[in-house]
């Protein structure tokens, strides 16, 4: 097919906010819609209403909740948490089955960007702190999402860790941090699951537009990685549109309206017309692949402008109906199950909530009196703002699913607004005293947590705090249960409670998991994905975090999260990986067989030690024992969620590979193994290690390069080059009885610089030094 140099520009740019341009009848238009936890369905401004139904929608400014009802799953601060990949990759096929239901080619998401700072206000988007942790979820969900043929697209391609200033701070970032920390679970995903797409992020990256980087977009991505999908801007990310398609950027969103400049930069030479045939081949390519889908009638799904087509959907739902899918449409949304994608939005909620701390009050003892208390008991506090946001196809309250339940007293305690409200507080604290036991709902106001701002406290609102104060005086057993998308704090309150449970925002059916959990039909199983610190200021980027002038550096480097406080031994109040079960887990029997060259399988037996059944997130990490660390002290390499019954046991088995024990070298320009010793730890979180093996590498055999201005030490740890030089140094004047700390001293010195120290080594012998260890290495 051939297409018009205007086609080809027109390809590389959106033809509405949420579509892609159509060409004729030979490329239709795809819609692209938000993402990550439910799909948020709007009307292109372009498309007449009634084309999507746009009922349950509620104004505001920005138009970003005005969208079609769909099922809002928990975010992936809770998702992440569940640590469990395969439930991920259910929720990822069942957003792709109400995309596929309501036109949608390709979901925006997941969002993969790292947990730096805890203020982050995005933080509930993401999954970690942690990139190993990230890039399994974060991949699982691509996978779940594309096995139905609907396109994910992977974001926010890189290092877009704050709000603060996101569509221009630069985040400095040194190389090894960068490899380490920040590309990984992209690369991870990339490899693994082979997203459709990829969203390039706002911010420049050491300075450069990542719109606009060549070696992130191109080099990295494409080469390195062998990404071979689109890359999209993020929503307005594009500054400079001939520097973003030279860079690799394929699809501008949503349009600036600068085709005509596209085609004159071509025609006046400026862009090459290769680049723009590329860029336009890729989102043909997208096209070819998300058409290809079972269901999506290619070509009459959507006309030119992206709209849905009401004969089309028809006929779409018949054909899901021929192949034995379930469209049924209880809720009157259409082309999926709504009460059983509500059923997985609990599923899934349940195995997300994490369980901080527990004296026994949990699970509640029937035939207690129950107070529950809490405006967000009875107002859910479920997602954050932003262009994440769903309308959900229904809600549930912990407050009425507690009630339907076991029957409770309640009171709101407090104004969502923070406003005092002492006889809101008088009213709790009296139901208080009349219970055995209060459940008292704390959580960050709605407004605090949305994409565009960071928040600047750790701490929970102190209208809510006094009154659990208060509660916990009229009450003996005082249960909190924790409403946020960012970690709160949990220091100076946290000892009036019996039991905390920190419930993230778990999306629509959060209320109803949440009753599961305190009632015990259901054990929790959620862990931390980050670490709760006691005070903001133990945070290791506090002092960085967000930046001045443009710019935020990252100076604490590879050091984030856990891999700071497990280096420095940092107080915590709750470490990377924790959360309790109502049951107990015993860990035997680590094993650690060699199966190849820096290949490993790592396995274990966990059983459940007490009486209930009930999941236990087995972690190991690798850990590198140093007096004087010079990398993180450890990091979360594997890890399985084991479902156990009383008393039964599990083997475990989890692969350890060359990278896992790899730092990036920035002389080597590439991984790196050094040989030595390391230590398998298999525990169930990063401070609760319940078993230890010390296993050896053999390095990867990498020797860097000597020259002249390498040190006598490295000269000597050399194979070849400390052979080399004992034989020219025989006999040397000075060499054979040199005191221990001058021949500390000299081991620090580049050979070079021997020429005025006096081994009796001329410019010209170590020329010959490193010539003869180049011909021993060709
Ligand atoms: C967000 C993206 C989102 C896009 C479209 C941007 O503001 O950063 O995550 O996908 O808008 O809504």
């Amino acid at each position: 097919m051939k297409l018009t140099l205007e086609e080809k520009a027109s390809l590389t740019s959106g033809g509405g906010t949420w579509h892609t341009t159509a060409v004729r009848d030979v490329v239709p238009a795809l819609t692209l819609s938000d993402g990550p936890h439910g799909i948020r369905r709007q009307r292109d401004p372009s498309e007449p209403s009634g084309s999507a139904d746009s009922s349950g929608s509620s104004g505001d400014a920005l138009g970003l909740r005005d969208s079609v009802p769909a099922t809002c799953f928990p975010p992936a601060v809770a998702l992440g948490s569940s640590w469990d990949p395969g439930l991920a990759g259910r929720v990822g096929a069942a957003l792709a089955r109400e995309a596929g239901a309501l036109g949608v080619d390709v979901v925006l998401g997941p969002g993969v960007n790292i947990k730096r700072s805890p203020l982050c206000g995005r933080n509930f988007e993401y999954f970690s702190e942690d990139p190993h942790l990230t890039g399994v979820m974060g991949a699982a969900v691509v996978t779940g999402i594309q096995s139905l043929g609907v396109g994910a697209c992977v974001k926010h391609f890189a290092v877009n860790n704050q709000e603060t200033d996101r569509m221009r701070v630069s985040a400095d970032v040194d190389e090894q941090t960068l490899r380490e920390i920040y590309l990984p679970a992209f690369e991870h995903i990339v490899r693994e699951a082979g997203p459709y797409a990829v969203m390039c992020a706002y911010n420049r990256v050491n300075g450069v537009y990542a719109s606009q980087y060549r070696w992130l977009l191109t080099e990295l991505l494409r080469g390195e990685w062998g990404f071979d999908g689109l890359v999209m801007s993020d929503w307005g990310a594009v500054n400079d549109r001939v520097a973003a398609l030279e860079a690799g950027l394929d699809l501008e969103m949503p349009p600036t309206g600068t085709d005509e400049e596209i085609v004159a930069a071509v025609r006046a030479g400026r862009l090459p017309e290769s680049v723009l045939d590329v860029a336009a081949g890729r989102v043909i390519r997208l096209a070819e692949r998300v058409r290809a889908r079972p269901g999506r009638l290619a070509g009459r799904v959507r006309d030119r402008a992206g709209r849905l087509d009401a004969q089309a959907e028809q006929a779409e739902q018949a054909e899901h109906a021929e192949q034995g899918e379930q469209v049924g449409d209880r809720a009157g949304h259409g082309g999926w199950d709504v009460e059983a994608h509500h059923e997985l939005a609990r599923e899934a909620a349940r195995a997300s909530a994490v369980l901080l701390k527990n004296d026994g009050v949990l699970p509640l003892a029937p035939g207690l009196r129950v107070a529950v208390l809490g405006e967000q008991a009875r107002t859910p506090r479920y997602q954050g703002h932003g262009s994440s946001h769903v309308v959900p196809t229904r809600l549930d309250s912990a407050l009425d699913s507690l009630r339907a339940a076991i029957g409770v007293t309640f009171a709101p305690g407090y104004r969502l607004d923070g406003a005092p409200d002492p006889e809101l507080e008088r009213e709790a604290v009296e139901t208080a005293a009349a219970a055995d036991v209060a459940v008292l709902f704390l959580g960050l106001p709605d407004a605090a947590e949305s994409e565009g701002f960071d928040r600047t406290t750790l701490d929970l609102p102190a209208v809510q705090v006094a009154l659990l104060r208060r509660v916990a005086d009229a009450c003996p057993r005082v249960v909190v249960v924790l409403s946020n998308g960012g970690v709160v704090s949990v220091a100076g309150w946290q000892e009036h409670a019996s039991a905390v449970l920190e419930g993230w925002l778990l999306g629509q059916a959060g209320g109803a998991a949440l009753a599961d959990l305190l009632l015990g039909t259901h054990s929790p199983s959620g862990r931390l994905t980050e670490t709760i610190p006691l005070r903001l200021a133990d945070v290791p980027c506090h002092l960085h975090f967000p930046g001045s002038d443009g710019h935020v550096l990252y100076g604490e480097g590879r050091y984030v999260g856990y891999r700071h406080h497990d280096t420095l031994g940092t107080e915590v109040a709750y470490p990377f990986g924790h959360g309790l079960t109502y049951s107990s887990f015993a860990y035997s029997g680590l094993e650690v067989r060699e199966t190849g060259t820096n290949e490993w399988l790592v396995q274990f037996t966990v059983t459940n030690t007490g009486e209930r059944a009930a999941q236990e997130v087995a972690q190991l990490y690798v850990a590198f024992e140093e007096e004087r660390p010079t990398r993180p002290r450890h990091t979360l390499r594997g890890f399985a969620k084991v479902g156990l019954e009383p008393g039964a046991s599990e083997r475990v088995r989890l692969p350890l590979t060359g990278r896992d024990l790899a730092q990036w070298s920035v002389e080597r320009g590439g991984w790196r193994i050094d040989p030595g010793p390391f230590v398998v730890e298999v525990g169930a979180s990063s401070r609760d290690i319940r078993l230890r093996a010390e296993v050896t590498t053999p390095g990867d055999g990498y020797v860097a390069e000597l020259t002249g201005m390498s040190t006598l030490g490295e000269w000597l740890a050399h194979p070849v080059g400390g052979r080399v030089l004992k034989e020219r140094l025989r006999g040397a004047p000075g060499v054979s009885g040199a005191d221990p700390a001058l021949l500390r001293l000299a081991l620090g010195i580049p050979l070079i610089k021997f020429r005025t120290f006096g081994l009796g080594l001329t410019a010209q012998a170590v020329n010959d030094l490193v010539a003869a260890v180049r011909r021993a290495h060709s």
